[in-house]
């Protein structure tokens, strides 16, 4: 089975924001997103609103086709915006406000008992739950107990090391997302990967078996803003294609 591409339009909201004007709209965005063939769309509302805000999840959980990702910082308050909206699935990440972009995992082996009670929330409203974590046994471990339905684990160390050209490094990461994909299965979580995969990295991580889903945003944002929407996300679904397993 190959891998399911959700594409993260937050990107397409920071070129808006940095004017604060109407364009270029993550919803159109996110459409033409779906028309190239992609599987999901991924969007974060942060708590600071800097990039995408509440009227762009509202609008894209109306006109979306695929389905709806909401990344998410585990507050109550983002937990009842999520109930409010009914996307799809709910990704919780931590959130810092001065990172330029999420720099790791949740903390879920020292959160358990709040996150277990943010996920029930969500899924008692029909929402399904996704943990984004490390690639670590301890917070695989968490990931379970919380009752999350899927984690998503974070690819950038593994890209990092890519990008490095370290071999050693590369291999490490590489098998360690391996091996916690495989633990994950044993405790009955379904795995999706994402954060810093690229055209060149994406055909390691997306020929393990079990990752159902790969959510990359700035590669193909980043390429949209050179070749269009359309061409972008064609290439990365070739290049994850490429590597059918
Ligand atoms: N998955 C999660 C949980 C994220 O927070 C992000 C970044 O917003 C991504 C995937 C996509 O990362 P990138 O923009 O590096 O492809």
């Amino acid at each position: 089975m190959t891998a399911k591409l959700g594409v993260n339009i937050d990107h397409i909201a920071t070129i808006r924001e940095a004017r604060k004007i109407r364009e270029p709209d993550p919803v159109t965005a996110a459409i033409l997103a779906e028309l190239a063939g992609c599987h999901g769309i991924t969007a974060h509302l942060r708590e600071d609103k800097r990039h995408i805000q509440d009227r762009d999840i509202r609008l894209l959980r109306g006109v979306i086709t695929t389905h709806l990702n909401l990344e998410m910082a585990p507050t109550r308050e983002m937990t009842n915006f999520a109930i409010d909206v009914q996307p799809d699935m709910v990704t919780l990440v931590p959130e810092s406000r001065q990172e330029i972009t999420t720099e790791g995992g949740l903390n879920a082996a020292a959160k358990t008992d709040d996150l277990t009670q943010i996920v029930s929330a969500l899924k008692n409203n029909d929402i399904r739950v996704s943990l984004f974590i490390d690639t670590e046994t301890d917070q695989v471990k968490a990931a379970k107990k919380t009752g999350a339905d899927f984690v998503e684990f974070h690819t950038g160390r593994f890209c990092t090391a890519f990008e490095l050209g370290s071999t050693a490094e590369f291999e490490r990461e590489l098998s360690a997302l391996q091996d916690m994909v495989l633990l994950a299965q044993k405790y009955g979580l379904r795995v999706n990967a994402g954060h810093g995969l690229n055209y060149r990295n994406v055909g390691y991580v997306a020929s393990i078996d079990g990752i159902e889903e790969l959510n990359i945003g700035h590669s193909i944002i980043g390429r949209a803003a050179l070749v269009g929407m359309d061409a972008a996300v064609k290439e990365m679904l070739a290049a994850i294609r490429r590597c059918e397993r």
